[in-house]
């Protein structure tokens, strides 16, 4: 089947300007009313249902799997361990290479599944099995004096791990005001509203195998899949019409689609449904490791940078290499002539970390934006008018002219619709009762990212509607919206003449919903395919006409450096004696370019502000290092924003267009409104307070010493 979704009723019949409108969802209906299939509600015929079985220990082997109570529970069809599961055809990636040998190498790691007749019995009878393990000393904190500090490979990190410009040392030695700070992040948890999920069927002869993921990117998926179980690409397929938030959590396959396809190929002609509950995501589908950040910045008594260090030490697990580039707004974001950055990893026995929403630029520009915010401080410099200072001409690392750098506009747009004017900068001045009120700024800035590799087909059919193909992931950004804007732009058509499929491998291949380059990237293609269609069928085509392209190159991404910015202000009250930290307000302005409908961007950008102040606020995984577990993993102890957490939120951006970045004019905005967040409210708390916390989240007992 191919997903569609129907056009939007709301939308008048020939409305002329297909971009630029507020166009509601195109899918709000069918979602509102609980009939958008999502993963694990795909329709199936007497599905069996999957439930893991996770390991205890963090290191260690598996002496021993006990099967024979679940075995004994009525509708229990299958017990898998390592013994009997199916062997894969590839198992070089380890975090893929699920119940292929009793080596265990972190807590939480899938040692046996139980295939049964409900997912009732399925969990009953997973919690029957009982686990021998020989187990072996773990280690599970970071630490920045760990013994085996590496720096990683730019192949894992996407970019060089380290950089030098200028000689830090001695410009640092030279300078006048000196601020060096260390910053702490903890481990932070992607929990979107839909658990992951897929749904798998095999069929042989030949072999096929068909999943229903809840995914950002069905060909990422689908090739992970092919190469895992040894078949061709074509005879895997991944479909993902509807997807309830991913954050970056799924970005990529995870353990647990290998797991279903195993459970699935075991059973072959049976369906198999595997619901990951929120414990199991805790330990499978990724997680922000924890970084250490040390940074320093000189300066002049003006607040002028000379030289910006940024220090970045990161855990990574042993089972498979990840790289957290927390480092990489540093070497741009502002113009001090001697710039040092560095990343170096440890391997510990811990879970597979991986993206969470602005991987890297979240925990870095935390550290940063509050190293500004105390140089601002120690030189008396108003904190917008420091950043201001700071604005470089061309990129400091590349010498590249930008393509649009817009952040001091954001800034003193900010500052302006905020009231920042007339700040008291003197730290614990204003009081309200118990409460003592401070404001912060902080800058946000995001890669303008379009990914190589997108294609797109679009047919002319006989009822006059252009039906526009692409295997993109809508995880709730409104992709299936945005996209029908986009189609009926190039198409120089009304919106209601365009037909969208996506979420769908057998669909042109599209790029993972990932980096906020999804609008760019398949935005990209769509042009390029309405550009070759109109070049073959010109404007008045037969039925049946159809012509497919893929995405350009883009020699500008070469020639330009390509940023979104943005400027975060929030109002914190820390209540004086209990240390209650409370945000009544936050404002962002955004340069992202052109915003193609203002009612989804202005979602995605609230929402990243949101979670933004969740990880300021809340959120941390905390471990237990005896057992190298999350002790609060559960939406119960590790809390995330609610409604009650959150004050008046407002997202702003400039008009502009990019003329470099695509033929929209458009960056992605599903990121950048985490940057700089978490930064912003600790220095308003700083500013209410005179309490500098440098490591997240700002818990009361911080304010309480
Ligand atoms: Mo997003 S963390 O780039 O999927």
């Amino acid at each position: 089947m191919t997903a569609t979704a129907p056009g939007n009723p709301a939308t008048p019949v020939s409305q002329p300007p297909a971009a630029d409108e507020p166009m509601a969802r195109i899918e709000g209906r069918a979602k509102v009313t609980g009939t958008a299939p999502y993963a694990y509600e795909h329709p199936t015929t007497e599905p069996l249902y999957l439930h893991p079985v996770l390991s205890t220990v963090a290191r260690g082997r598996v002496t021993a799997v006990h099967t024979g109570d679940a075995e004994q529970l009525d509708g229990v069809r299958a017990v898998l361990t390592s013994k009997n599961a199916p062997r894969l055809a590839d198992t070089s990636d380890l975090e893929f290479a699920v119940l292929q040998s009793d080596e265990v190498t972190f807590h939480g790691q899938i040692v046996a599944a139980v295939a049964a007749d409900s997912p009732e019995t399925a969990r009953e009878a997973a919690a029957l099995v009982r686990v021998d393990y020989e187990e072996r000393p773990h280690d599970v904190i970071l630490r920045s004096d760990h013994q085996d500090l590496y720096t990683p490979g730019e192949a894992v990190a996407g970019a060089a791990p380290d950089s030098h410009q200028g000689d830090t040392d001695t410009a640092l030695a030279r300078s006048v005001v000196l601020v060096d700070q260390t910053y702490r992040t903890p481990r932070e948890y992607n929990n979107p509203m839909e658990p992951h999920s897929t749904v798998a069927f095999w069929e042989t002869l030949p072999e096929r195998l068909t999943l229903y993921d809840s995914t950002q990117g069905a060909h990422t998926v689908r090739a992970t899949m092919a190469t895992v179980f040894g078949l061709p690409e074509e005879n895997v397929r991944v479909i993902a019409p509807h997807v309830g938030g991913g954050f970056g959590s799924k970005g990529a396959a995870k353990a647990h689609n290998v797991l279903v396809g195993l459970a699935a190929r075991a059973l072959p002609g049976r369906t198999v449904k595997l619901a990951l509950t929120r414990r199991h995501m805790f330990s499978l589908t990724g997680y922000r490791p924890p970084t250490i950040q040390r940074i320093r910045l000189g300066a002049d008594t003006e607040g002028r940078l000379e030289a910006l260090v940024h220090d970045v030490t990161e855990l990574t697990s042993r089972t498979k290499e990840y790289a957290e580039m927390s480092g990489l707004s540093s070497r741009m974001m502002y113009a001090a002539p001697d710039r040092t950055t560095s990343h170096r990893l440890t391997a510990l026995d811990v879970p597979v970390p991986f993206w969470m929403r602005a991987p890297g630029e979240a925990p870095g520009m935390f550290a940063l934006e509050s190293a500004m915010d105390e140089l601002a401080v120690a030189c008396g410099v108003d904190p917008v008018e420091l950043r201001v200072r700071n604005d470089p001409g061309a990129d400091p690392q590349t010498g590249r002219p930008w393509s649009g750098r817009h952040l001091v506009q954001c800034l003193r747009e900010g500052a302006e619709r905020f009231g920042w004017q007339g700040r008291d900068p003197v730290p614990g001045h204003h009081r309200d009762g118990a409460w003592l009120v401070g404001t912060g700024v902080a800058s946000a800035v995001y890669p303008r990212l379009t990914s190589p590799g997108s294609a797109a087909e679009i047919e002319y059919g006989a009822d006059g509607r252009y039906t526009v193909s692409i295997g993109a992931a809508d995880i709730g950004t409104g992709a299936w919206t945005v996209l029908t804007q986009i189609s009926a732009e190039a198409l120089g058509c009304p919106v209601d003449r365009v037909t969208l499929r996506i979420g769908d491998s057998d669909l042109p291949r599209a790029t993972v919903a990932g980096g906020s380059s999804g609008t760019s990237s398949w935005g990209t293609a769509v042009h390029a395919a309405a550009r070759a269609f109109r070049g073959e069928h010109g404007a008045d085509p037969r039925p049946g006409a159809r012509t497919r392209a893929e995405a350009p190159e883009n020699p500008d991404l070469e020639r330009y450096a390509m940023y979104s910015f943005g400027a975060h202000f929030a109002e914190v009250r820390v209540h004086a004696d209990t240390g209650e930290v409370r945000v009544p307000r936050m404002l962002g302005v955004y340069s992202v370019g052109r915003v193609i409908n203002p009612r989804t961007a202005r979602s995605q950008l609230v929402g990243g502000m949101v979670m933004g102040l969740s990880m300021a606020l809340h959120e941390q995984g905390v471990v237990d290092p005896r057992f190298g577990n999350v002790v609060n993993g559960d939406l119960a102890g590790y809390h995330v924003a609610a409604n009650a957490d959150v004050g008046e939120v407002e997202a702003h951006w400039l008009e502009e267009s990019d003329p470099h970045l695509n033929p929209m004019g458009a960056a992605g905005v599903g990121e950048i409104g985490i940057v700089g967040t978490a930064a912003a409210i600790a220095n308003a708390a700083h500013h209410a307070t005179g309490v500098r916390v440098r490591e997240l989240p700002l818990t009361p007992d911080r304010f309480l010493r």
